[in-house]
């Protein structure tokens, strides 16, 4: 433990505000970089004191150049400085420090951690501007999510698909944004959805935000369109000969009636017969067997009654 102490204590100290630069002024709270697709803001909480409204100072430094400069954000009265379009360069390892300043009085520095706009920007999915169907392929075209690319990173486009009705993906990698799915089925729907990634040499991909689901249907090829019409085709000879058929033989429709209305009914002569002998009745056939079964029915309960 005492060992642990003698490392933290010099340690604690080093940190402790020096002499000179005695807090006056409360240093400004919760110091945050936001980035998304390159546009860069630092922004700090406000700093309140009696005294009037104060002034902050933001100052840069990166990991190989180990002296503090500024960005054009020197006593100013906003809590946040937009540093996007400074010499600041994206893949550059930078660290921050803010200071509230009043009258002849600062604060203490506040320090950012490492800050590295392509490794640590938030990068949006790339937006959607057309697609065009084909019977065996989707023309996709999008717009890139981020501001601009310089020669120190790459951005590549990673275009997950799938059948609709499947679930099973495929994803395609490329440079361009334009993308063509290839090899799908005519007359079916699928789905993609469009994801950005950079590539840099520290860390190989930083993957942004996946966009919405978008989903388009192939359209009918020409073959399956030349079956239709030929199907079509088909079908309209066989309603015209059906057509000319009907008026052919609209001629003989008189003795077709004729033919239909009296038809040569006989009932065969042995059910004549039946039907005049009063004495077989099929009602007295069906009252019988309707005895036989409750009969059968009552004995079986007069078995069950004896067992017990
Ligand atoms: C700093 O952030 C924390 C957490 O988000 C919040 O509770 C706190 O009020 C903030 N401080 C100031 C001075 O805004
Ligand atoms: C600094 O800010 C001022 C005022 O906003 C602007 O006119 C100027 O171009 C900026 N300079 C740089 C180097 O960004
Ligand atoms: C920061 O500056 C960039 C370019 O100078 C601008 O496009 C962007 O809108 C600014 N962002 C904010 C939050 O002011």
């Amino acid at each position: 433990l005492l060992l642990l102490l003698s490392v933290l204590v010099p340690r604690a100290l080093a940190r402790a505000p020096s002499p000179e630069s005695a807090s006056q002024l409360p240093a400004p709270q919760n110091v945050t970089i936001d980035s998304r697709n390159l546009y860069n803001l630092l922004r700090w909480a406000p700093v309140q004191v009696k005294k009037g409204p104060v002034f902050y100072t933001v100052q840069y430094k990166t990991q190989s150049y180990d002296k503090w400069g500024e960005i054009n954000c020197t006593h100013i009265a906003e809590t946040k400085c937009n540093f996007t379009s400074t010499e600041i360069q994206s893949h550059w390892i930078t660290f921050f420090r803010v200071r509230s300043e009043l009258e002849d009085m600062q604060s203490d520095w506040v320090e950012t951690n490492a800050f590295m706009a392509v490794k640590d920007t938030i990068v949006g999915p790339p937006t959607l501007k057309s697609v065009v169907s084909k019977p065996d392929s989707l023309l996709l075209n999008f717009l890139p999510p981020l501001r601009n690319v310089n020669l120190f990173f790459e951005v590549e486009y990673h275009v997950h698909y799938w059948e609709k009705s499947t679930d099973v993906k495929k994803t395609i990698i490329t440079p361009n944004t334009l993308v063509k799915l290839k090899k799908l089925r005519q007359l079916t729907e699928y789905c993609f959805q469009i994801q950005a990634a950079v590539k840099n040499s520290l860390r190989p991909y930083s993957y942004g935000l996946l966009s919405n689901t978008f989903c388009h249907q192939t359209t009918m090829s020409d073959g399956t369109k030349a079956g239709y019409i030929l199907l079509i085709f088909v079908v309209t000879i066989f309603v015209v000969v059906g057509v000319a058929m009907g008026f052919f033989y609209l001629g003989n429709f008189n003795e077709v009636i004729k033919a239909w209305s009296q038809p040569s009914l006989k009932i065969p002569s042995h059910f004549e017969e039946d039907l005049n002998d009063p004495n077989i009745s099929v009602f007295e056939d069906w009252e019988n067997t309707h005895v036989e079964v409750e009969h059968w029915d009552s004995l079986s309960v007069v078995s069950t009654a004896e067992g017990s």
